[in-house]
């Protein structure tokens, strides 16, 4: 029996192409909301559901589901109650690595484009006001010989204080703000003596850019509020390419008003697609649509991961990354 896999939307074509060849598909000619999708995983219709960012899936929908796993074309999957899945023995599939690197490369491209106002500058030019050089035009801050704090210290926080060091950055991290855990020298492998451990209130306070790279959780959520924001330089920016709740983003926008910081850099945001009121409006920001994994060969790799993850899980098989894999029981 083929397994009988559930798509919302459409994912690349090298995942559907697996896709179609192992499975029976189902792609939804809509993305459903929360309760037509609860009603679809509990129709028994379905051995997996391969969800996006934008798919609810909680804790309603999984005491009903009759699906063996839901495979998640991220590698975040704060879209999931994962402790719910595991609760009804659902797996939970995502795609860590391939992403890694295209997802700091965004982080870098927010502190290079906050610092040197790129947005600024750019609608400048489309504009027709550029009128020749000037030599106090649109004048930025330094990114080398700067320091830049690093919020978590994972594959994305790695990649992206790689990318600082050949900027000539000064890089200092904690592992997991707002909590403070010692990372050994052999744990910092290449970073070791190129990097410092800080606690986080110190993270916060020598930044000249702060980038965030925690997962989105019940410790993180609104770890950049009003008061840490307070506590940063007046001359900093904070840049986030992880999950938008992670900062309260209503505290951003009065902080990037009243001059609290300098500007900020984000991918992502606390009510996706829907902005804090009056951050559009800010000239101190550049404001990505949640772009950090999206170049063509990534996409195309997250969508194999995401379409074998969901294979092995219809065919009652441990995929191969499993957020959960204490729920596996196995084919039944
Ligand atoms: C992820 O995978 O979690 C990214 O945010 C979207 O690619």
């Amino acid at each position: 029996m083929k397994p009988r896999i559930l798509l919302t939307a459409a994912i690349p074509e090298p995942g559907m192409e697996l896709l179609y060849d192992a499975g029976e598909v189902t792609l939804l000619p809509e993305v459903p909301d929360t309760a037509a999708l609860t009603a679809l995983c509990a129709s028994g219709d379905f051995d997996v559901l391969l969800s996006r960012l934008g798919d609810t899936v909680d804790a309603d929908l999984l005491a009903a589901a009759k699906v063996r796993g839901v495979s998640n074309y991220a590698v975040g999957f704060n879209n999931i109650d994962v402790e719910a899945a595991t609760k009804h023995g659902i797996l939970v599939g995502n795609t860590p690595g391939v992403l890694t690197d295209a997802t700091a490369d965004v982080a870098m491209l927010l502190i290079l484009g906050t610092a040197r106002r790129v947005v600024e500058a750019d609608t400048l030019v489309r504009s027709g006001q550029f009128s020749g050089w000037n030599p106090e035009l649109l004048m930025g801050a330094d990114v080398s010989g700067q320091v830049l704090g690093l919020a978590g210290f994972g594959r994305i926080g790695r990649a992206t204080a790689r990318r600082a060091l050949a900027f000539g950055m000064d890089v200092v991290f904690s592992p997991r703000p707002p909590q403070e855990r010692i990372v050994s020298a052999d744990e910092l492998g290449e970073f070791a003596g190129k990097v410092r451990q800080l606690p986080w209130d110190e993270v916060v306070a020598q930044a000249d850019f702060l980038s965030i790279h925690v997962p989105l959780n019940g410790q993180t959520r609104h770890l950049v509020d009003a008061a840490v924001l307070k506590a940063m330089k007046p001359s900093a920016f904070l840049v986030n390419t992880s999950r938008g709740p992670v900062v309260d983003e209503a505290a951003l926008v009065t902080a990037l008003r009243e001059g609290v910081i300098a500007g900020a850099g984000l991918d992502v945001y606390e009510n996706e697609p829907e902005l804090a009121s009056g951050l559009t409006e800010l000239p101190n920001t550049v404001l990505l649509p949640h772009i950090g994994s999206a170049t063509v060969p990534v996409r195309g790799k997250m969508a194999v991961l995401a379409a074998r993850n969901a294979i092995a899980i219809g065919k009652g098989e441990m995929p191969e990354f499993a957020v959960n894999p204490e729920a596996f029981r196995g084919a039944q």
